[in-house]
């Protein structure tokens, strides 16, 4: 599909719920928020006909994201019909990682080709003060599971924030010395309300690269494959990589190639759209898979240039990340 602006849109990212079993400091508040119910969540056949629609308009690479998406009874069979799609497309999933120890050789096993797992920290006790959970040797014991499993190359997000991790950075970048991971660096985005950390919190990809830089020489990989958020580095020697992610200082927007669809079935044009495109009630009444393509065209149609955060009249809109996917 090609939108307005010559892009083209190749990429679905899925999210299949907004629970999750963390509660992220800049994600979500402590009580969580309100999930969505039974019902207003589009069931697994909804979430195939949407993905199903897609692939025949043209995307080829479908990331699985949440809330957590491993916290979805069901998911495994799900990953295994989304990757049997007569377009074949690449599988791939987001985790916060503590259930993937149980289950990496089945999601491999299923069709998933890659993971991306969000880890913000190395140590025990950050780890709960920042997911407000227990959890950092499951995580660990999650990421050895999706390598041995064959989940590569296996990416790791993690998001500096001031005065709380940021000074972990260099102990994340140590591990592509020893690892083939790729380490990536998410500049902090202000788009959830009531989180624990002020704007100022941000800490820029400048200063990422800053501290990256004190570990070694940056080397830039220049990108082969399709256009991530990424800007792509490594230390001389090191079988891993590093990514910076500067997605508010440097927007990517001329890149994108993305389309979201939320757990209760709308489709948002962008990370930070205020606009969202309805999808379930032509799910729930019956359409043909023709209207659907006609939906998603659509929706590609008003995806907006770029995104206007910091800018005066940007506004965040009502939905959290836990309920965007990321
Ligand atoms: P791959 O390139 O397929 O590995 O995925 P990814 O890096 O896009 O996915 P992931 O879920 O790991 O997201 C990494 C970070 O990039 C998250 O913080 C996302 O919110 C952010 N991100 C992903 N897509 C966009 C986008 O279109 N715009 C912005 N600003 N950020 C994005
Ligand atoms: N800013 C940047 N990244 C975020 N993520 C979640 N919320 C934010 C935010 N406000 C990241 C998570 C996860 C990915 C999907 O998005 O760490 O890795
Ligand atoms: Fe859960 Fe991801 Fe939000 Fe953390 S950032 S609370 S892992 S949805």
């Amino acid at each position: 599909m090609k939108d307005s602006f010559g892009r083209t849109i190749d990429y679905l990212r899925l999210s299949v719920t907004d629970r999750c079993n963390l509660r992220c400091r800049y994600c979500m508040p402590e009580e969580g928020v309100s999930a969505l119910g039974h019902g207003d969540i589009l069931s697994y056949e909804e979430l195939l006909r949407v993905a199903r629609a897609a692939t025949v308009a043209g995307v080829r690479k479908i990331r699985v994201t949440g809330g957590e998406p491993l916290v979805r009874r069901g998911i495994v069979d799900f990953i295994g019909e989304l990757s049997a799609l007569p377009t074949r497309p690449e599988i791939s999933l987001t985790t916060n990682g503590l259930l993937l120890a149980e289950l990496a050789g089945d999601l491999k096993r299923a069709g998933l080709c890659r993971i991306n797992v969000s880890l913000d920290t190395l140590r025990e006790d950050r780890f709960l003060r920042i997911t407000r959970r227990e959890g950092l040797s499951r995580v660990l014991d999650g990421l050895r599971a999706a390598e041995e499993a064959g989940l590569t190359p296996l990416k790791i997000n993690m998001v500096p924030i001031a005065g709380e991790n940021a000074d972990e950075i260099v102990d994340f970048a140590r591990l592509t010395l020893r690892h083939p991971w790729e380490m990536r660096f998410i500049e902090f985005m202000p788009v959830s309300a009531d989180v624990g950390y002020p704007p100022e919190s941000r800490f820029p990809a400048a200063a990422i690269i800053e501290e990256l830089s004190r570990l070694g020489i940056l080397l830039p990989i220049s990108r082969s494959g399709p256009a991530g958020p990424a800007r792509l580095f490594h230390y001389a020697g090191s079988p891993g990589r590093l990514g910076v992610i500067p997605a508010v200082s440097e927007h990517f927007c001329g890149e994108c190639n993305r389309l979201r669809v939320t757990a209760d079935g709308r489709i948002r044009p962008c990370l930070f759209s205020t606009e969202e495109i309805d999808i379930k009630t032509a799910l729930r009444s019956g359409a043909s898979e023709e209207v659907l393509l006609e939906i998603l065209r659509g929706a590609v149609q008003v995806k907006p240039e770029r995104h206007r955060i910091g800018e005066a009249d940007f506004s965040q809109g009502p939905r959290g990340m836990q309920g965007i996917g990321g």
